[in-house]
């Protein structure tokens, strides 16, 4: 009788123990997922492509991101702005377009000297003897004036000054922005628009017409000057 027991006990055992491992076994199963919801996987996906596919990086979306930029490159602007101006005086357009090609590569201020009165399609008549560029021209002591408000020249170390070219020399104005001016310790540059005559004395007749600053030989440009044009003259500078 007693062994009877034993074997009964020893037979119950085997079958709880045998029951107990299959739900070890099926609660692993069950923590397995068996599907993915589409939106978990775009999820996924997500994550593992996020920075390659030019998703926003947070990290420089932040507003304090931002601000690093900004002062990075207005660190970059005061920087060059305090030393470099470009001046110019363009009557149609031509002139004032290599002026901001410089401003733009160089990262200069601009200055843009205007005449009092405003000349106009008459007064640039090169045609007419009697009109005011011819007249202007042809008088050495001519000097008129400027219109646009005076320029403080502090704190900048060089200065690329710009003009068309008026019967082969500087429009008289230029004569009236050198003469109304101190240019020491500055480096001057002239640069120059025509429609096919070079830069010619226009450059020596405004430094002995200043009578200050460290005058480079200057450079003649055509209408179609490129940014690349432009760019090659100022790294020729260096
Ligand atoms: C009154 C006057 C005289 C000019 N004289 C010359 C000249 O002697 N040689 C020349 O090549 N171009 C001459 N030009 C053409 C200008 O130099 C040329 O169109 C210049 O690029 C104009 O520049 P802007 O548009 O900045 O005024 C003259 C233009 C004018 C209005």
């Amino acid at each position: 009788m007693k062994k009877t027991i034993s074997v009964l006990a020893a037979i119950l055992l085997v079958f709880g123990l045998a029951a107990c491992g299959n739900k070890e076994g099926q609660e692993a199963k069950d923590d397995a997922p068996t599907t993915q919801s589409g939106s978990a996987r775009e999820e996924e996906k997500a994550k593992d492509s996020g920075d390659q596919s030019g998703t926003p990086d947070p990290a420089s979306d932040t507003p304090e991101a931002a601000e690093d930029d900004a002062s990075s490159v207005e660190a970059g602007r005061t920087e060059q702005d305090g030393g470099t101006l470009v001046v110019y005086f363009s009557a149609t357009g031509t002139t004032k377009g290599v002026a901001e090609k410089i401003a733009a590569i160089t990262g200069a201020d601009l200055y843009e000297i205007k005449a009092e009165q405003e000349y106009s399609d008459a007064d640039l008549n090169w045609n007419d003897s009697g009109s005011r560029t011819t007249k202007e021209q042809n008088d050495e002591s001519a000097r008129p004036a400027i219109g646009s408000d005076a320029v403080s020249l502090d704190g900048y170390t060089t200065i690329y000054i710009g003009y068309p070219i008026w019967w082969g020399i500087e429009p008289r104005i230029m004569d009236t922005f050198v003469e109304s001016y101190s240019f020491d310790g500055i480096t001057m540059i002239p640069f120059c628009t025509s429609g096919s005559s070079g830069i010619g004395r226009s450059g020596r007749n405004l430094a002995d017409n200043a009578g200050s600053g460290n005058w480079l030989d200057g450079k003649r440009f055509g209408a179609g000057a490129s940014e690349d044009d432009v760019r090659s003259w100022i790294e020729s500078l260096q």
